[in-house]
């Protein structure tokens, strides 16, 4: 196991290049089982959950040949495999995209429960809801997932809440099925099918958070300003200058960070994604900031990390309300989730003195080379590897 140690206060300053989005590479991938060819897949980025994905296309019988270190060349032309294996299904919550493709392309597919981040309750009755109406039977045993289909026809959905999920798997089920699909009450990050992986806007928003923070300035490379609206909007209002060109971003902040109200929800308002690291922000901000989460039932158990750090936050259900303070105190912190750890990084490069941030394991699930790219901005941030005995007594 690994954790990174940082020592925060120094602004962060240069350029970073973003990666492709994760959350569009891990649906991508098990769409090529749906070509049942050669696709092309751009601009992946290397995190775990991209490689996770990668093997269970392999163990599924396709040939994948890597062609540079974002492009990968994947062949599903001869599968002989529609059950993912538990060890894999476990380790990322789009391993569920693999149902919808192989029920899509062979009328049946297993997976273990999915894993992933612990937001509270992560149901899947919509994407088994789509799968009914185009003729699926479904089954969890075990903890195991199993839907089949004789012949799989198109169906009309509506879908009781907005599900990124259910709408990705339930659009990769239908694509084969014989007839018309209509779905409704749909999310609506939905990009085309364009193979180039579309830059990740969670990880822009990321670094946009470190010059925030860090009373920085940084310009990110191959981003979509379009896709980086809702935040550049929030920071502007905290008090940053962000500044676009075609396919970059600059962002600096010279002065005071003022208080927020915000509230995530579903595309195109505010990703809940960047939720705790909006909240890291503004315990920095002068005054009373309000932010809700809209999305998830549990997104805010990082919260008593920012608060060992000196924050004052108060949390009621899905709203935390939270008092500037003027500064944050270095302390040992946990990754509690992705983003959550992703927001204790942005915390401690801004607290003066060393910080530790543990289980570093859920950043490393969808941020390509954080280290390296922090430290290319000036971060002081080394990676260290803790000893299995260390691990263990902390057990
Ligand atoms: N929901 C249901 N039933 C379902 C599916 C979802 O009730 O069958 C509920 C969920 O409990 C939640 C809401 O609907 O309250 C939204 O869930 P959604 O299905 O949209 O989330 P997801 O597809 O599991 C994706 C991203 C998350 C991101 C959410 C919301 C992937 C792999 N994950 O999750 O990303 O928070 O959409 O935008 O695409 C992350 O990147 O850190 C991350 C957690």
């Amino acid at each position: 196991m690994e954790k990174y140690v940082i020592r925060g206060g120094k602004p962060l300053v240069g350029d970073v290049n973003i990666g492709g989005a994760k959350n569009a590479a891990v649906a991508i991938l098990p769409a090529t089982i749906l070509a049942g060819g050669k696709c092309l897949i751009e601009n992946l980025p290397c995190i775990s959950d991209v490689m996770a994905s990668l093997q269970i296309l392999s163990e599924l019988g396709a040939s994948i040949r890597m062609v540079s270190r974002s492009t990968y060349e994947i062949d599903t032309s001869h599968l002989d495999s529609t059950e993912v294996s538990n060890e894999l299904s476990r380790q990322m919550r789009a391993s569920y995209y693999f149902l919808g493709a192989l029920l899509g392309r062979f009328g049946s597919g297993q997976v273990a429960m999915p894993g992933g981040c612990n937001l509270g309750p992560r149901p899947i009755d919509q994407h088994l809801k789509a799968f009914t109406a185009f003729g699926a039977e479904d089954s969890v045993e075990y903890g195991q997932i199993h839907v089949r289909s004789e012949h799989l026809v198109g169906g009309h959905v509506f879908f009781d809440t907005v599900s990124v999920g259910a709408t990705m798997n339930a659009m990769l089920a239908a694509v084969l099925a014989e007839g018309t699909t209509i779905l409704e009450n749909v999310a609506r990050e939905m990009h085309g099918c364009n193979y180039s992986i579309i830059p990740d806007q969670i990880e822009a928003g990321s670094y946009m958070v470190a010059a925030a923070i860090t009373k920085g300035d940084i310009t990110l490379h191959n981003v979509i300003p379009k896709h980086m609206e809702p935040i550049t909007a929030k920071l502007r209002a905290a008090g940053c200058e962000v500044e676009e060109f075609d396919d970059a971003l600059r962002i600096r902040r010279t002065g005071e960070l003022k208080p927020l109200k915000l509230k995530t929800m579903p595309h195109p308002g505010f990703p809940t994604d960047m939720q705790p690291l909006m909240t890291a922000l503004l315990t920095l901000a002068k005054g009373t900031s309000i932010v809700t989460e809209g999305i998830w039932e549990n997104r805010f158990r990082y919260v008593d990390e920012l608060i060992h750090m000196g924050a004052n936050i108060q949390v009621d259900g899905q709203v935390a309300v939270i008092e500037g303070v003027k500064e944050l105190h270095p302390a040992p912190l946990r990754a509690t989730d992705l983003r959550a750890g992703a927001a204790m990084v942005m915390a401690a490069l801004a607290a003066n003195g060393v910080s530790e941030v543990d289980e570093t394991i859920h950043i490393e699930r969808g941020y390509e080379n954080i280290v390296e790219k922090l430290q290319a901005l000036g971060a002081d941030i080394r990676r260290v590897e803790i000893p299995a005995n260390a691990v263990s007594r902390a057990i």
